[in-house]
């Protein structure tokens, strides 16, 4: 198991790679971590000295190759429009140098749309994975069922996309949640749901039906109103809704909201449908054209990988490839909102789901009492205080957590639920390590793509942290890649703190 490949405690994920000078190096490093020298950083600090001889910044891997960009051209990679996802090129890279192959295990403990399964089965690699969001389920079978799917049947179903007409006297519409209502023009609302109801009940086979639910999901934010950005949904100014929400305010004596957005001219369902439709059929023609079929087992369990992980055995797993949610206050649920709706997500499931998300949103609450009580559940609660007390113990989370309490008392934390995210973004995070150690087989390499963040004037070595916490779990920290291209800071923090590159990295821990 990649034993070639590592050398005096290194590892050489990219024996070509360009090395670069150390002064262009030493930008990467960082010396202060709290603007103004508001408070301490000592702890962060030695860390960094820690870390940075095993630190490589490389060109390898890019903004492109850690984000949906390039999966967006990638055959199948491409079939659920997932922004946070990571390209297949990566997994790829990651399963080589790790020397994973066929019959192998691996896993990807937050899924999304299944981009690492997917290679794995490709490959012959079996994998385990989990995610709480309904998307995944829908993307890995539709993923999963390439070779499976009558290229005649799929082209039968092209034509009814392209010819169904919705009847007059059709009044149902698709259902919305309370943050998605008035998404869509009236007339596509109807689209929506006539045509996921017809193909329901059509004849077609069950992952035909499934490939075409898949299709309207990718559609729907192309035909509604909204946007995806980030922590929320933005909208259209043109909207209805966003139109007479500042007809209230003018009338109320109060400014309108600016609102610059403007989607052009918004297709149609059917429009939308028959180019996403079109383009799975090409790529299954050109798939099964290969002449290949899955030789592997692809497990996906619709739940949260902190709970679900204990079901698995020691010892277990060749590999783990995956990207957490970034402790970045983006919230899913909220960006989602239109899939989850169309999915049959109510109001309350939302709130719900939001809360087994680990801790990436100011929303989040403590999933501590939840975590003991399943420890007791499951027998193991020495393992339990084993995690809680790497955590508390934890000299740089401590001065972290000083750090924004101390600038929350300063008035500078606009929202107070940052430190509660912050504080179980980690917590949950070691309890994951902890598992993913206990799952390992000797040998296996686990991968973590992820962000550095900042958050008045503090900056959180994500990358660092987490290396720090999985080292203290059992893990031997083996390399951190950090990409070229650093990520700026918002426009706030820059005018009231000065600017700070943050990394994004991908960490590699082995189990030895
Ligand atoms: C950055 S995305 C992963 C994207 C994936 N690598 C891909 O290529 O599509 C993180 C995923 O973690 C999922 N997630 C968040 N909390 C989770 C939890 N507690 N258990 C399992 N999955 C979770 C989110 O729903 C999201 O799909």
């Amino acid at each position: 198991m990649a034993g070639k490949t590592i050398i005096n405690n290194s590892f050489i994920l990219f024996p070509d790679a360009e090395w670069i000078d150390t002064i262009k190096a030493e930008e990467w490093k960082l010396n202060s971590f709290s603007a103004n020298n508001f408070y301490s950083d000592e702890e962060r600090i030695k860390l960094e000295e820690k870390y940075w001889p095993i630190t490589e910044i490389t060109d390898k891997f890019n903004r492109q190759s850690v984000s949906y960009q390039l999966s967006k051209k990638d055959c199948l990679h491409r079939w659920l429009k997932y922004k946070e996802g990571f390209s297949s090129q990566l997994v790829k890279m990651l399963l080589d140098e790790f020397e994973v192959g066929e019959g192998d295990l691996v896993m990807d403990p937050f899924m999304g749309s299944g981009t690492t399964a997917l290679v794995c089965a490709l490959r012959g690699i079996n994998s385990i994975g989990y995610d709480v969001l309904p998307m995944s389920k829908l993307s890995i079978l539709a993923k999963t069922s390439v070779y499976n799917y009558s290229i005649i049947e799929l082209q039968q179903v092209l034509e009814d996309i392209k010819t169904l007409e919705i009847p007059d006297n059709y009044t149902k519409c698709t259902p919305f949640l309370s943050i998605t209502s008035g998404a869509y023009p009236e007339t596509e609302s109807r689209a929506i749901a006539y045509y996921t109801e017809y193909f329901a009940e059509s004849q077609y086979s069950d992952i035909a039906k499934n490939l075409v639910k898949l299709c309207i999901l990718n559609s729907l934010e192309k035909i509604s109103y909204t946007i995806k950005s980030g922590q929320y949904l933005g909208w259209d100014h043109r909207c209805p809704k966003i139109i007479e929400i500042n007809r209230l305010r003018v009338e109320a004596g109060k400014k309108p909201f600016v609102n610059k957005n403007d989607k052009g001219v918004l297709p149609t369902l059917k429009e939308a449908l028959t180019l996403e439709f079109a383009q799975m059929v090409e790529d299954v023609i050109f798939l099964q054209s290969k002449d290949s079929a899955f030789n592997a087992t692809c497990k996906y369990t619709e739940g949260s990988v902190l709970f679900e992980i204990a079901k698995v055995h020691d010892n277990t797993i060749s590999g783990v490839i995956t990207s957490p949610p970034y402790c970045n206050r983006y919230d899913y649920t909220r960006t989602y909102g239109l899939e989850l709706a169309y999915l049959g997500v109510d109001d309350n499931q939302v709130k719900q789901l939001r809360q087994k998300l680990l801790s990436c949103t100011v929303e989040s609450k403590t999933k501590i009492e939840m975590l003991k009580r399943h420890y007791v559940d499951i027998g193991r609660q020495d393992d339990c205080e084993k995690v809680l007390s790497i955590v508390t113990d934890n000299k740089v989370l401590n001065e972290i957590k000083g750090a924004l309490r101390a600038r929350n008392a300063n008035g500078e934390i606009n929202n107070k639920g940052v430190l509660r995210m912050v504080e179980g973004y980690f917590m949950e995070l070691a309890f994951l390590y902890s598992e993913l150690f206990r799952v390992c087989k000797p040998g296996a390499h686990v991968a973590f793509v992820n962000d550095n963040v900042r958050y008045a004037g503090e900056v959180i070595p994500v990358d660092y942290l987490s290396t720090n916490i999985a080292e203290q779990t059992g893990f031997k920290p083996v390399k951190i890649y950090t990409l070229r291209q650093q990520k700026g800071n918002s426009s706030q923090q820059m005018a009231k703190y000065g600017r700070v590159a943050l990394r994004k990295s991908i960490t590699i821990w082995e189990k030895e």
